[in-house]
């Protein structure tokens, strides 16, 4: 299927709501839909063109997948809660860091989620709920940097060849697969969600293991939780369009306590970019760089090295895998 890209500048965001809310009642129809709820923008978008288009006929869920940033479940479950939408949390903690266990190769890891995501946790509540619709939040960029050969979009299905019926046992609906980031927040605009919501950072479908270089296991993912926490905290002020954490996988030598220590490093990226199709690295002030480096290192346990990437997209990727 060939998708056409409707760009920002042209999207009409009322007749684009009215237009998406209209098809996702005819395609529904009287049967039940579920969906995923992440807390970022385009997640949050679909739920409530999702709610709006099928009151209770749609069962929205927060995967708790144990990869997802300090908070994270709470937080969102609050906030939909007080926009009227009912969220369950789904633990699925142990299933997703058995499928990441030994794995280092990249796209291994991508597809190690998508599978347990789709197959495992969705198939699963799907014959539970008898549900036979899945609504989720892909857009524009992801088809094309999939397509590209970049990287296997954590939600990119059909495009892959993957027939959803057949394999998972659902039929997937993609509201938003015309748009760009950029008028995804228009939507989330025009639906009434609240700024928290349509201006928030990116983040990427396989969380906080897309930063993660090597073995994703759960004591290396609270090293990367606790370092993006800071880096959040440190960078939320600049305006940029992403800023994150990276634990890698080589150790180098530090100092600590006057002994050496042979510890973990931790890069930082902040992002200037209006569509993550190409980016640039912000010029941030040094004293904040060094800010950064002195929290990292004296918060999170073993970390004897921060450095800041300088490196634009392309060649580099915003994530690290
Ligand atoms: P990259 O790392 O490819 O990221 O330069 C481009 C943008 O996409 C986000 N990203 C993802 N989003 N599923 C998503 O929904 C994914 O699998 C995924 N991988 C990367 C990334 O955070 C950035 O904004």
């Amino acid at each position: 299927m060939q998708v056409q890209e409707i760009k920002t500048e042209s999207l009409d965001v009322k007749s684009f709501i009215e237009m998406k809310t209209g098809e996702i009642t005819e395609t529904v129809g009287k049967d039940l839909a579920i969906n995923a709820l992440s807390g970022g923008v385009d997640s949050a978008v679909v739920t409530m063109l999702g709610f709006k288009a099928l009151g209770n006929k749609l069962k929205t869920v927060f995967v708790e997948n144990g990869i997802m940033r300090k908070g994270e479940p709470a937080r969102v479950v609050r906030l939909f809660k007080e926009l009227g939408v009912p969220v369950d949390i789904v633990d699925a903690r142990e299933r997703f860091f058995d499928a990441l266990k030994g794995i280092v190769d990249p796209e291994e890891k991508r597809e190690a989620i998508t599978r347990v995501f789709y197959k495992e946790v969705f198939g699963g509540l799907v014959k539970k709920s008898g549900a036979k619709y899945l609504l989720q939040g892909t857009n524009f960029t992801d088809i094309e940097e999939t397509i590209a050969g970049i990287k296997r979009q954590h939600n990119i299905l059909e495009q892959l060849g993957i027939d959803t019926k057949e394999q998972y046992g659902y039929h997937v609906i993609e509201p938003l697969i015309q748009l760009r980031k950029s008028g995804v927040r228009e939507v989330a605009k025009g639906l009434g969600l609240p700024e928290e919501v349509y201006n928030r950072p990116p983040f990427p479908g396989p969380a906080l293991a897309a930063r993660v270089i090597g073995e994703v296991t759960l004591e290396r993912i609270e090293i990367v939780r606790g370092a993006t926490e800071i880096v959040e905290e440190e960078l939320s002020h600049t305006g940029a369009f992403q800023y994150l954490a990276i634990l890698h996988q080589d150790r180098v030598t530090g100092i600590r306590n006057g002994k050496r220590e042979y510890g973990l490093q931790i890069e930082v990226r902040c992002w200037e970019s209006k569509d993550a199709k190409a980016g640039s690295p912000s010029r941030l002030p040094y004293e904040l760089l060094e800010k950064l480096s002195k929290r990292i290192t004296g918060e999170i346990p073993g970390v004897v090295s921060v450095t800041y990437n300088i490196t634009k997209k392309p060649p580099s990727t915003i994530e690290a895998i």
